[in-house]
């Protein structure tokens, strides 16, 4: 990528394209006088949720967030491993952070998260500047990790706990819109998915107390929340035994005491994996009408013997199957999907089996990516990462041209359709103008008119729309 050292607008754009790296909200009052953290998250909507509860154990010790790493006594990252690009994107950030420290010795650097996990004590080896390593499950200890960093010792817990799950421990929500919020249901994950690092970065899959879950959302609700996003990387596998009554609550169960938390409280829910979706839980988001119609079922092949070789423990037909049942069940279900090109040995022929599935799921966007071989996986064991990189690439781009096409179709379908929106702010151009989404995830861009607000619902009829976003003006319905 880079060849010397990355200058800072270098990263900021890179991170500003990837739409990661957001630091929290920084509130002036609230910080006079308090040691100040800057925290920036990487990866997944788990990480940035952890990033949350990090910062509320670290108010509880006396620490204010700030958006100035500049005036920060405390910097961490809370970084993802799943691609070596994510990893480098990191190494990168530590560089800016670790010349403001050598101006600022006082300041500590700390990382967490995937990373940390994944490279453990090496990570301090490496990167000399580095206060702490603290990995997903050790956040609870970061008061005593800082405690020891600034004694002038390195701070280090990456141990991973088959319990933890942070359930009584309530979120600092410091840079959100107020208006939507994720709950973790779970942490972990118990599949084996070849090509994947999350089962070795976040351990054993544990599912939340189910009664911490509804408290959180009915306390969001009750803050003026309307949409809550339940999360976990494999949703439809939740399921938690009161140790009291020995009741156990599934995922369809969960969805629908979270949708009956208020009507008003749109609710969603992320990831779904393929193997593991039920009719119950399709059938409990028909039911609700504050259950979004949208499910994020990532296939990441449409061809059976890679699937097979990826270890998704489901095939073409089974994922077919499945998408056919969300469209009976839930005639206007969006569904999104992930996939990966250029897995090791994926024949020209194969990687047409994921062409044509993007186009016969009539995908309503997808996160793509080529293959990436992570240390320590079964793929990396096992398997030979033989396609070249140009042609992963090409992949790559074939299918992001497909899931564009497919998209735009998609959307130009909506005009005329009337939604219901919840409003979330005002629009990226122009504050003479909402933002908001449908029930389907679709973002959609509208002039404002009367007195409304972020977290109005408001009826929209679509009249125009671009592979990314519906246009539209406020109906009366
Ligand atoms: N739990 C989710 C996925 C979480 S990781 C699920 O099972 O669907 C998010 C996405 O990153 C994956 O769906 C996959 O498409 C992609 N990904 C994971 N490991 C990867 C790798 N080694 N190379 C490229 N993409 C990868
Ligand atoms: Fe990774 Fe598979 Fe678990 Fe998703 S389900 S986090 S892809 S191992
Ligand atoms: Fe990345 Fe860890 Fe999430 S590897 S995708 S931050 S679980």
């Amino acid at each position: 990528m880079y060849d010397n050292n990355p200058t800072l607008p270098e990263i900021k754009k890179e991170i500003d394209e990837t739409r990661q790296g957001e630091a929290l909200f920084f509130d002036d009052l609230q910080a006079a006088g308090k040691k100040k953290f800057y925290i920036e998250s990487y990866g997944c909507q788990m990480n940035f949720s952890d990033s949350e509860i990090v910062a509320s154990i670290l108010s509880e010790v006396g620490f204010a967030p700030t958006r100035n790493m500049e005036i920060a006594d405390l910097i961490l990252v809370n970084t993802c491993s799943i691609r070596e690009k994510a990893e480098e994107t990191v190494r990168k950030r530590l560089q800016v952070f670790n010349q403001l420290k050598l101006k600022n010795p006082g300041m500590l650097v700390g990382v967490l998260g995937c990373m940390a996990e994944r490279l453990k004590a090496q990570f301090l080896e490496q990167e000399k500047l580095v206060d702490l390593v603290v990995g997903p499950d050790a956040y609870r200890d970061l008061p005593k990790l800082v405690q020891t960093a600034e004694d002038g010792e390195k701070g280090i817990n990456v141990f991973l706990s088959r319990e933890e799950t942070y359930a009584d421990i309530a979120p600092l929500r410091l840079d959100s819109n107020g208006v939507s919020a994720f709950i973790s249901i779970m942490r972990g994950c118990d599949n084996m998915c070849s090509f994947c690092v999350v089962p070795f970065t976040r351990g054993r899959e544990r599912s939340r107390d189910a009664f911490s879950i509804i408290a959180e959302a009915n306390q969001l609700f009750e803050q003026g929340y309307k949409e809550v996003t339940l999360l976990g990387q494999n949703v439809d596998s939740y399921k938690w035994e009161n140790p009291e009554s020995g009741q156990v609550v599934n995922f369809a169960q969960l969805l629908e005491m979270t949708a009956l938390v208020d009507p008003e409280l749109r609710v969603r829910f992320s990831t779904s994996h393929p193997k593991d979706i039920t009719d119950e839980v399709l059938y409990t988001m028909a039911k609700y009408e504050n259950i979004c119609n949208y499910i994020h079922l990532p296939v990441q092949s449409g061809n059976s013997r890679v699937l097979e070789l990826m270890n998704r423990t489901y095939d073409r037909e089974w994922y077919m199957n499945r998408v056919e049942a969300i469209y009976r069940i839930i005639p206007d279900c969006a569904i999104s999907s992930d996939v990966i090109t250029g897995f090791c040995t994926e024949t020209d022929e194969e990687h047409q089996d994921t062409c044509s599935m993007i186009e016969w799921a009539n995908y309503s966007m997808s996160y793509m990516f080529y293959y990436s071989e992570r240390p320590g996986t079964l793929a990396a064991k096992k398997l030979k990462d033989d396609v070249p990189l140009e042609t992963k690439k090409s992949r790559l781009n074939e299918i992001i041209a497909i899931q564009n096409k497919v998209s735009l179709q998609q959307n130009i379908a909506d005009i005329g359709k009337t939604f219901k929106v919840l409003i979330e702010g005002n629009s990226k151009k122009s504050d003479l103008e909402w933002k908001g989404r449908n029930s389907q995830n679709k973002m959609v861009v509208f002039p404002k008119i009367g007195q409304q607000k972020p977290g109005d619902y408001v009826w929209v009829t679509i009249r125009d729309a671009n592979s990314a976003t519906l246009m539209g003006d406020q109906t009366n319905n």
